[in-house]
């Protein structure tokens, strides 16, 4: 029975193989920080507000501008052909249907044009650049902008592939996987933007005519640089603790950066959200919204396209309820004050 986030793992496990099953779970070496974005959200307390009318709840909100449903998103993961024939039409279709945020990877299996047809809903597409500033990186930008996404997410965490033992011990490569954006199959792990620094964002700017995210932003230091650089939003992330281990926890580093940005950008957060009460934490300290990654491919090889839908429903029902024991109708009304 799927009550909650934290079920679809142990069904997604059984009918993944162990190596799609190692590569979603993993994270790069002793998985300090996997471990640590969840348990440092279970260290958190909230503060209730009492006789408080919650009877007409809104979760909606708006991320740059685009209005959703619910302050939570499909994070950018890749090739969910492994865990589902439809990969990421089915993820994005569920996604649309719950008025969430879609974020597709660079590294999907289908290409973002077939994604979009089969979601008519709010997305954004998230870009490693295929040869940094060059010919190859702008025409993703492009093609991404003519099919309808509205953000370009710019993941900056990835100057280099961080190892990931379990996939190691099993042999089994990524590099195998075919992707719809590419004209090869993947590269390397994730193609990293090993020569983008913060000069070439002026171009990406230049040619994007969408607002760009920094995806992956761990300090105030390059918050503020993010912002003066020109980013519509920052996007605190380890990469669900799959890059640099033993940074910390997302949450841990939430509050610095939303000071450090200061209003100038809206600021998002991944890693470790599992709960409707981790998502009003989140929002609490800050966040304008949340995003979730492994939960979402693992619906997705437990129950398909239906398994995804559940998956939002849940979490969707868990935030209702959360806001509505915490005395927030709305998401604005969810303030620093609410939690310790
Ligand atoms: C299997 C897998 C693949 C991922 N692929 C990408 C990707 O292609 N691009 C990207 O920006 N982030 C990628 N991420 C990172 C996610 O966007 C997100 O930061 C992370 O999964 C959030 O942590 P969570 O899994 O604890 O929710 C990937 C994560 C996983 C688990």
């Amino acid at each position: 029975m799927f009550l909650n986030l934290r079920d679809f793992e142990a069904v997604a496990r059984e009918r993944l193989g162990p190596g799609a099953y190692a590569y979603y779970a993993a994270a790069s070496l002793d998985e300090v920080t996997l471990r640590e974005n969840e348990l440092a959200f279970a260290r958190r307390r909230l503060r209730p507000r009492v006789l408080v009318d919650v009877s007409a709840l809104d979760t909606a909100t708006t991320l740059l501008g685009t209005p959703v449903a619910v302050p939570f998103g499909v994070a950018p993961t890749a090739v969910h052909a492994l865990a589902h024939a439809d990969g990421e039409c089915a993820t994005a279709r569920a996604a649309a249907a719950a008025g969430a945020m879609f974020c597709a990877s660079t590294m999907s299996s289908r290409s973002l044009e077939e994604i979009a047809q089969a979601c008519d809903g709010p997305r954004w597409f998230q870009l490693y650049p295929q040869d940094n500033a060059g010919p190859r990186t702008e025409a993703l930008v492009r093609r991404a902008a003519a099919a309808g996404y509205s953000a370009i997410v710019l993941t900056v965490d990835l100057a280099a592939p961080a190892r990931r033992e379990p996939e190691l011990r099993l042999g089994w490569m990524f590099s195998e996987q075919p992707s719809g954006n590419l004209a090869s199959a993947v590269g390397a792990d994730d193609v990293p933007p090993m020569r983008f620094s913060w000069r070439d964002l002026a171009w990406l700017r230049g040619v994007s005519p969408l607002p760009v995210v920094l995806k992956g932003i761990m300090t105030a230091e390059d918050g503020r640089l993010a912002v003066d650089h020109g980013a519509a939003a920052v996007w605190v992330s380890n990469h669900g603790g799959r890059q640099l281990d033993r940074v910390p926890a997302s949450i841990d580093v939430l509050e610095e950066v939303v000071a450090a940005v200061a209003g100038r950008a809206e600021v998002y957060l991944d890693g470790g959200v599992r709960r409707g009460t981790d998502v009003v934490t989140a929002l609490a300290l800050g966040a304008r919204a949340v995003f979730v990654g492994r939960p979402m491919i693992y619906a997705l090889a437990a129950a398909a396209e239906a398994g995804v839908a559940l998956a939002l429903q849940l979490l969707a029902d868990e935030t209702r309820n959360a806001m509505a024991l915490l005395g927030t109708p709305d998401v604005p009304s969810i303030t620093r004050a609410h939690v310790i």
